[in-house]
């Protein structure tokens, strides 16, 4: 980038698979990426809005919406100049999901690797879908690799998410205390703890997420896809 602002929308049906953390944080690496980073929190329950005010620094800014007034707030932002918009949405609303994926150049369903979340992601698939935007499943809160190899729910989760004909990104979150941590102080993990698997992580789905937003100009400059983290992908999937 930058260019003309880009706009990501994170959403899931199902409650706390880690909309909010993946928006925080991804936030964070767009703005140390040098772009100037707004975050509409369209969820009511304000977490974003939260984490910003334990926050030290000014950026990136975090307003709340309405999901109804995504529209206007991006047509306002788009001339003030901002590179990147990050819309957090709230679960099982999916008139917000909508409103936010119609916006958006790029829309992350985030998804657990459990039989609950996953159950939960045909109906949030089927209503995207028909959309036909851009859209990528985040697998997010995923078990540790075990002696090298990735956790059968790991990869079982990622066959279902490829069944689904989206692409996933090869960059998953694992579940780690930092992300918790992090958030409550206001903070992304490349903020708290920059040289941990956290940060590596962040920084990989931010590079896989910007190589999949439209191009400004230069084709070329786009950036190389990051090695996938995620075994199961590396030996097939998408
Ligand atoms: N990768 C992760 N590792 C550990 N905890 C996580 C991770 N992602 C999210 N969490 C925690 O899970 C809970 C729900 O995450 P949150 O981002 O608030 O979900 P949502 O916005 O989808 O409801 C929070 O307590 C958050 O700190
Ligand atoms: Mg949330």
């Amino acid at each position: 980038m930058p260019g003309p602002m880009k706009i990501i929308a994170v959403v899931a049906q199902k409650g706390g698979t880690g909309k909010s953390t993946v928006t925080a944080n991804l936030a964070v690496a767009g703005q140390l990426a040098g772009l100037k980073t707004l975050v509409a929190d369209a969820d009511p329950q304000g977490s974003l809005v939260e984490w910003a005010r334990a926050r030290q620094a000014k950026t990136p800014l975090v307003v709340p919406v309405k999901a109804s007034a995504i529209h206007p707030t991006r047509y306002a932002v788009e001339r003030s100049g901002l590179d990147l918009m990050l819309i957090d949405t709230r679960c099982s609303a999916l008139d917000d999901s909508l409103e936010a994926a119609k916006a958006a150049h790029l829309t992350l369903i985030v998804v657990r690797p459990t039989a609950v979340d996953l159950r939960a992601i045909a109906k949030t698939v089927e209503d995207l879908k028909p959309l036909g935007r851009p859209t990528a499943f985040v697998l997010n809160q995923a078990p540790s690799q075990r002696v090298g190899r990735e956790p059968v729910i790991v990869a079982e989760a990622i066959d279902l998410l490829i069944g689904y004909g989206l692409p996933v990104a090869p960059v998953g979150l694992r579940n780690r205390l930092i992300y918790q941590n992090a958030f409550a102080a206001g903070l992304g993990v490349q903020e708290a703890e920059p040289l941990s698997r956290a940060s590596e992580e962040i920084a990989a789905l931010w590079s896989y997420v910007e190589s999949h937003l439209p191009a400004p100009e230069a084709p070329e400059r786009r950036r190389a896809a990051p090695t996938p983290l995620f075994q199961a992908l590396e030996m097939g999937g998408a």
